[in-house]
């Protein structure tokens, strides 16, 4: 009995912490990347625009993806509030870099709940995390190739320039 009830969940409670948290960054990278979107659309960069609404999904799968994890496992997720969305930017290779900057930040978090993970013996978190650290490679490298197109671009950033880079905006879909 004393074993049975000893917890409710296999999963070390430092690490749930993290993961909570991890549940709200996934949260404000979907409610980001929408403000991104909706100011690509309304500057005209219409694949940048189509680009961030599908990354916006994509975080709220990363997001839910924690969030079952938690729910499956015996811990009730909580619900993330997401505040301080940024709305306006510099111009399009600012809008790049504010989300290469926001992938780093990401990888970074992953990569400490997997460094807490390992330290606490939570193999269970420590593998379902190993989906996350392969998705934020992809993340980076996709982001990064995108800024490499600006460095083709002068100083000016000429919108026929701007619009060239848009259109070579690779989409899932
Ligand atoms: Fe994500
Ligand atoms: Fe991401």
């Amino acid at each position: 009995m004393s074993k049975l009830s000893r917890k409710a969940t296999v999963l070390n409670a430092k690490v749930v912490e993290l993961l909570q948290k991890q549940v709200e960054m996934e949260a404000h990278a979907s409610a980001t990347y929408l403000a991104m979107s909706s100011w690509c659309d309304a500057h005209g960069f219409t694949k940048s625009a189509a680009f961030f609404l599908e990354h916006s999904s994509e975080e709220r799968g990363h997001m839910l993806k924690i969030f079952h994890f938690l729910n499956e496992n015996g811990v009730r997720a909580f619900s993330p509030e997401v505040k301080n969305i940024q709305q306006e930017y510099k111009g399009l290779r600012d809008v790049y870099e504010k989300t290469l900057e926001h992938e780093i930040a990401v990888t970074d978090a992953i990569n400490a709940i997997v460094k807490l993970a390992r330290k606490e013996d939570d193999f269970a978190s420590e593998n379902f995390l190993q989906w996350f650290v392969e998705e934020q490679l992809e993340e980076e490298r996709l982001v990064r190739d995108i800024l490499a197109m600006f460095e083709f671009v002068n100083e000016k950033e000429s919108i026929f320039a701007l619009k060239l880079i848009d259109e070579r905006i690779p989409l899932e879909n």
